[in-house]
């Protein structure tokens, strides 16, 4: 067993696990936070993508001893002081989930993407770097139109044709 620490949506937490306990189910079992999905645990579907250290990673391929002494930050930690982070209320606004099993680790990726591409992001670069993220409900046009609505107005970049 180890007992670790570590930054999670801005506040420091600490929690005693088992040496091969994967990230994401310390997230989800230790800390509550169930927002984080786990889909396939091997590193294929991008439901568990959280950001660490200020960039997305999936938590099913990281131990969590791995991150003791990161900052992370999962879906719950975007939304302040009541309001939707723009990628979470573009997602609203352009219909980008459907069942919204894939949805907290596309909105991870989508931050994580805005912010390194920043006025560079256009829709080629949205759906290659989607490829890690798998929707199974085959939604992929309403979300890549979320991304870029949320870029657009995060960083002027233009939107996606209609
Ligand atoms: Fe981590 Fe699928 S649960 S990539």
């Amino acid at each position: 067993m180890a007992k670790i620490t570590m930054t999670v949506n801005g506040r420091q937490v600490s929690g005693t696990c088992d040496d091969r306990t994967l990230l994401v189910h310390f997230i989800r079992e230790n800390l509550g936070l169930t927002g984080t999905h786990v889909g396939c645990e091997t590193s294929q579907c991008g439901a568990c993508v959280i950001h660490m250290d200020g960039l997305s990673v999936k938590s099913c391929s990281i131990l969590a001893v791995q991150a003791a002494g990161s900052s992370i930050t999962t879906i719950e930690g975007l939304a302040k002081d009541g309001e939707l982070h723009p990628v979470q209320a573009a997602f609203k606004a352009h219909h980008g989930l459907q069942c919204g099993f894939c949805t907290p680790g596309m909105v991870m990726t989508a931050v994580d993407m805005i912010a390194r591409h920043g006025s560079n992001l256009d829709e080629a670069t949205v759906r290659a770097e989607l490829e890690g993220n798998i929707c199974r409900c085959t939604g992929y046009h309403n979300i890549v139109k979320a991304i870029l609505a949320a870029a657009a107005e995060m960083g002027g970049v233009r939107q996606a044709a209609e």
